[in-house]
């Protein structure tokens, strides 16, 4: 599948919400919306045990369906993991990976982070690798250190072919949850690193092209004016994504925004 940022990227992570009926009812609106949501690229991101209720639903719609994690081998004994064969059966086309809750909670680091997103290629499912700083980190000023680091252990022998395959978020830990955002200012300057150091190593072409996502208390409030920045072309949302009204309000500012700054 081919990947591009001509339209913003809208994606819900429900996290650990949502019971069958309760999604359902949320992604059945989020269907309801999408014929007027087609200049964004909308992508909905519930748990495992909703993804193929999930996918039965938005089949032969512009809605997307990703997960929000994933485990590298194929199949085997690894009891409690999901594996891309097991995501893309379910009907996913996106896997997140590396999000700051897993590498927080979870025990990911970056080389299980890097294993991950060559095993989701290898399926033909694009992975959405989060990366981002704390709160004492970036106060301390290592934020573009600890991206920089993120970048290049996550994407370590990734090739020209892979990357163009490739999402990437930027989620500061401290504004996700917490009602605190990125200044757009702040946002873009992360986003403007992200794509120079792809530049470095991929060239202008394919850099200029990269999906950079913006998450961390994304709301229909800060939208716009993030999305207005040059170098972030979509939103990965958590809270406010779990009502269908505020998803497709950001939907549409991200649209409002994508098409004022072409
Ligand atoms: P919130 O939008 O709830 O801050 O969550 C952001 C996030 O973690 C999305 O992956």
């Amino acid at each position: 599948m081919k990947i591009s940022n001509q339209k913003p990227f809208i994606s819900g992570n429900w996290k650990m919400y949502k019971t069958i009926p309760e999604a359902l009812e949320l992604v059945k609106a989020i269907k309801g919306a999408s014929p007027k949501l087609t200049e964004a690229e909308l992508v909905v991101i519930p748990p495992f045990t909703i993804l193929s209720e999930v996918a039965k639903i938005i089949e032969g719609t512009s809605v997307q369906l990703g997960a929000q994690n994933v485990f590298w081998e194929e199949k085997g004994a690894f009891t409690g993991e999901i594996s891309p064969f097991m995501l893309k059966d379910a009907g996913c086309q996106y896997a997140v990976i590396g999000h700051s809750e897993r590498r927080q909670y979870f025990g990911e680091t970056n080389e299980i982070v890097n294993r991950k997103i060559k095993a989701v290629l290898a399926y033909e499912l694009i992975p959405i690798m989060c990366i981002g700083e704390s709160l004492e980190e970036r106060e301390k000023e290592k934020t573009i250190e600890k991206v920089e680091t993120q970048i290049s252990e996550g994407l370590k022998g990734i090739g020209k072919e892979e990357i163009s395959r490739i999402i990437i978020a930027y989620e500061p830990i401290w504004a996700i949850g917490t009602g605190l955002t990125a200044t757009p200012a702040q946002a873009e300057e992360v986003h403007s690193f992200i794509r120079e150091k792809l530049a470095e190593k991929y060239g202008n072409e394919t850099a200029s092209c990269a999906i950079l996502l913006y998450g961390g208390s994304v709301k229909p409030a800060n939208t716009y004016s993030l999305l207005k920045e040059k170098n972030i072309n979509g939103a990965l949302v958590g809270g406010a994504s779990l009502e269908a009204d505020s998803f497709i309000q950001i939907t549409e500012d991200a649209i409002k925004a994508y098409k004022e700054k072409k």
